[in-house]
């Protein structure tokens, strides 16, 4: 299986290059600095053949339409396309940012951050590599959300930005999945669940082997019958 990964130099996007790699997959690990994370370049050195790193910011059109086209270059067809790549203000990538969505702190720039990294980007991102997913074997696109994205989890309003943009992001692909479903593409938004990662912090529940094995595991399985779903990462359907 040909698949690419936005978001691969950490946490959950580098575990899903583990273990796709890892079975003997051809992965393009995309990350918007993919030579500054070690792990990465690591898991490279060992597998040589089936990984290749690939420069992608999910916010830059030019710099997804770069990637695609170094995609292109090394292969003709992919078969699942991972939406992973994500952002939570004032944690990981945005660190610095605080208590910044919560209410009263909200600004239009970090909401349209969030907004371009979570949601536009990733529609943006499958667009372009379309015409790939049409020429692949039982293709796949796979989006990572949150439980934060559901409107039956709206106990509170935080974080603002961050849940709008991961419920943005399951109706993008909730449409995706009608529009493509007579192509014989799947598109399935999936909640990992809470997972240590910088963005998920030292406390949460699950470990990123845990989860994304159960995503894999998923992944694999998904028919046509199941496109336009919300799954958790065992699978499960999610409320919306
Ligand atoms: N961990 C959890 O508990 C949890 C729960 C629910 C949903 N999720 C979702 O799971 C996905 C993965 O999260 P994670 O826990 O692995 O978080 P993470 O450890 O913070 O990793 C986030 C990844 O997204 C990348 N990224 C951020 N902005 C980007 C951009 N503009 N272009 C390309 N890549 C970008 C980061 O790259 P850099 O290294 O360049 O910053 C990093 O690889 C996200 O969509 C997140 O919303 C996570």
């Amino acid at each position: 299986m040909n698949a690419v990964i936005t978001g691969a130099s950490r946490g959950l996007g580098l575990e899903f290059v583990r273990q796709l790699a890892g079975r003997g997959d051809r992965v393009f690990a995309t990350a918007r600095d993919p030579q500054t994370s070690k792990e990465l370049q690591s898991l490279i050195s060992k597998h040589p053949d089936r990984i290749s790193a690939i420069s992608l910011d999910v916010t830059s059109e030019a710099s997804i339409r770069s990637a695609l086209q170094q995609v292109s270059a090394m292969t003709e067809s992919i078969d699942l396309l991972i939406n992973n790549a994500g952002v939570l203000l004032g944690m990981s990538a945005m660190k610095d940012t605080g208590q910044a969505d919560r209410l009263g702190r909200l600004t239009m720039e970090h909401g349209a951050t969030v907004m371009m990294t979570n949601a536009i980007g990733p529609i943006l991102v499958t667009q372009e590599f379309l015409p790939l997913l049409r020429k692949g074997k039982h293709p796949r696109i796979a989006s990572i959300t949150s439980g934060y994205g559901s409107l039956a989890h709206t106990s509170t309003g935080n974080p603002y930005h961050y849940k709008a943009s991961k419920a943005a992001l399951n109706m993008y692909m909730h449409g995706l999945a009608v529009d493509l479903c007579s192509d014989g593409i799947i598109s399935v938004v999936i909640n990992p669940g809470w997972v240590s990662t910088a963005m998920g912090g030292s406390a949460a529940s699950l470990t990123p082997e845990q989860s994304v094995s159960g995503m894999v595991k998923l992944i694999d399985k998904l028919t046509l019958q199941q496109t336009g779903g919300f799954f958790d990462w065992q699978g499960h359907e999610e409320p919306w």
